[in-house]
């Protein structure tokens, strides 16, 4: 299956084509430069754009007094809720404080202490202080300037802006060998062409924007795990969709991105209320308020369900200099008319994190050769059913650097780049050829969240699936980035629905209303594959 486009009119070669700009994809390229490659990146926005310069809390290592790697790797297994491949984990977390200490190295620069030692918070599923952050709350506006400050300095690196990532073009011998992909650019390189290279990363991101409300910026629309869906890639985990817990609750009606309100909040001493006062989280959990993500998520959904209410409180009154701890939440509470120093801020969950993704091994690479995914948009295992708080901006830097080296070993001294011929006889090979409407969007966003968010059933899903299925009238014969994007929301809606639908269990951020309890039968990464238009399933053992 591809995405209907134009016929491509320009090409581009590179050893290595990076897509997407946040910290996997920039990781993944400086590395492959340490090793001599030479890199395109093609991102689709302006160049800083995605998930990565939100994030706020920070990143997780074990790099305080007394803490190890196996202590991080214990908070990591429990919050995944039996589903983490401990072989993943293990690599992230005894990579993790080197991998951080190269970032410095590029140039970023962390919050220190009053006696110059780095600072350290604490998030939910943490068992001590661990997350090291920048700018009070503000730690991917960071490490996104320090690494696109190291990128562009470099000669070896080629970036194209605004240029979106379309369909997988493979070799012969079915390796990956480049994308279709759309420039908003001028002279040669306007409109539809290929990038070749003799590896290929996907660094796309989340796939936030699959719901009516997420943290997640509008770049996340999933579009590298939809391609490499379309491509013949495994997806797995795909149903453990992370809901943040605090969210700031502007009201029912609010479409897209959302203000998210830290962990880190409640890492300092921030609690959760009902709208009597009642602290829920004190007998929910034995972490309370800094339990598992997933934990905290679903005690919110109960009381919002047992109260009657549309959202909870986040009481931070108590917190000392808030304002300079917390500046990037401090300045959107009172946007939206709400001091965190004087008032309780309204949460409720949305749409966070993709647990799951595009399944890969330890270096990174799909069961495609040659097609490797790193950060969001991959399934290295090291999250299994609910990723813990700060290891996401950590995966990518520590499977960066690995998929760098993966590449860098297998790359041959001459690539043998497809021909036009080649590429023009792949394309056609590929049908069907889809494309929808983006008029569908709210419509899919909506279903989404209606049957598929934090609390799901059978009835609820196969409600959603209906409606998906029901939007695939609305094709459109007009190929523009709304256009694609909606179709890849319209993919990974229905491999979601239908992952959630196949997991007979409630597990991590899966929580079915008919199966609530966990069982040893789902003790397993679910993988999806699409075949001619069907999705299949596969069940893969935990490693
Ligand atoms: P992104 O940073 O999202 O980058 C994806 C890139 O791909 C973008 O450049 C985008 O434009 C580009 N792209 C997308 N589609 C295409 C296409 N078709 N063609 C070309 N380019 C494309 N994690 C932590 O560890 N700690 C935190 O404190 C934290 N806080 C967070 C706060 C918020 C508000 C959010 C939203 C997330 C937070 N996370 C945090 C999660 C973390 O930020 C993300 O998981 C991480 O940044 C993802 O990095 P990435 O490089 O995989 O993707
Ligand atoms: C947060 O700051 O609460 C988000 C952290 C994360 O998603 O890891």
């Amino acid at each position: 299956m591809k995405l209907l486009t134009s016929k491509p009119g320009w090409r581009v070669e590179s050893d290595a084509l990076v897509i997407g700009s946040g910290v996997a994809g920039l990781t993944t390229a400086l590395n492959l430069r340490s090793l001599g490659k030479k890199v395109l990146i093609i991102t689709k926005s302006n160049i800083d754009e995605g998930s990565t310069k939100w994030a706020q809390g920070g990143i997780a290592a074990a790099l305080g007094p007394g803490d190890t790697p196996e202590e991080h790797m214990k908070d990591t297994l429990i919050a995944g809720a039996g589903l983490c491949d401990q072989n993943a984990v293990e690599i992230l977390v005894n990579k993790g404080p080197s991998a951080i200490e190269k970032l410095i190295s590029w140039g970023a620069q962390f919050d220190v202490t009053a006696e110059g030692g780095i600072a350290l918070t604490r998030e939910g599923g943490h068992k001590r202080n661990r997350i090291i952050h920048a700018g009070g709350d503000a730690t991917g506006a960071e490490v996104s300037r320090a690494l696109l400050a190291a990128v562009k300095d470099d000669p070896g690196i080629q970036i194209f802006e605004h240029a979106i990532a379309i369909d997988l073009l493979k070799n012969p011998d079915g390796s990956a060998a480049g994308v279709t992909l759309h420039i908003i650019g001028e002279g040669s390189r306007d409109g539809v062409g290929v990038a070749l290279a003799g590896a290929v990363v996907i660094a796309t991101g989340g796939i936030g924007q699959v719901y009516s409300q997420s943290t997640n910026p509008a770049v996340s629309t999933g579009d590298g795990v939809a391609l490499a869906l379309r491509a013949g890639a495994k997806i797995s985990d795909i149903e453990f969709i992370q809901f943040h817990p605090t969210v700031l609750w502007r009201d029912n009606a609010s479409l897209g991105q959302q203000p998210l309100i830290s962990e880190a909040v409640r890492g300092e001493g921030a609690f959760l209320v009902n709208d009597i006062g009642e602290k829920f989280m004190e007998n929910a959990h034995p972490l309370k308020d800094l339990a598992p993500r997933d934990i905290v998520t679903k005690e919110i959904v109960k009381e919002m369900v047992r109260r009657n209410i549309s959202h909870v409180w986040l009481d931070a009154t108590k917190i000392a200099d808030f304002p300079k701890r917390f500046p990037t939440i401090y300045q959107s509470c009172l946007e939206n008319g709400i001091d965190p120093t004087r008032q309780q801020i309204p949460v409720a969950p949305a749409s966070h994190y993709a647990s799951g993704g595009i399944r890969t091994n330890l270096q990174g690479e799909s069961n495609i050769k040659g097609l490797y995914a790193c950060g969001e948009s991959a399934c290295t295992g090291a999250h299994g059913a609910n990723r813990l708080a700060s290891n996401s901006l950590l995966e990518g830097l520590v499977f960066g650097s690995l998929i760098a080296q993966d590449i860098a070993s297998k790359l041959p001294t001459e690539i043998e780049y497809l021909s036009d011929d080649q590429i023009d006889g792949y394309l056609d090979q590929q049908t069907p050829t889809l494309l929808l409407d983006s008029s569908i969007k709210i419509t899919l966003q909506l279903a989404m969240t209606q049957g598929a968010s934090v609390l799901r059933s059978e009835k609820s899903l196969q409600e959603t699936l209906r409606i998906i299925n029901s939007l695939q009238i609305h094709s459109s014969k007009n190929p523009n980035i709304s256009n694609w994007e909606t179709t890849n929301l319209f993919l990974l809606a229905k491999t979601i629905v239908l992952a959630a639908l196949e997991r007979k269990e409630s597990r991590g951020s899966h929580w079915r209303e008919d199966y609530p309890a966990t069982t040893e039968d789902f003790h397993l990464h679910l993988n999806q594959i699409l075949q001619r238009e069907e999705w299949k399933f596969e069940r893969e053992a935990i490693q």
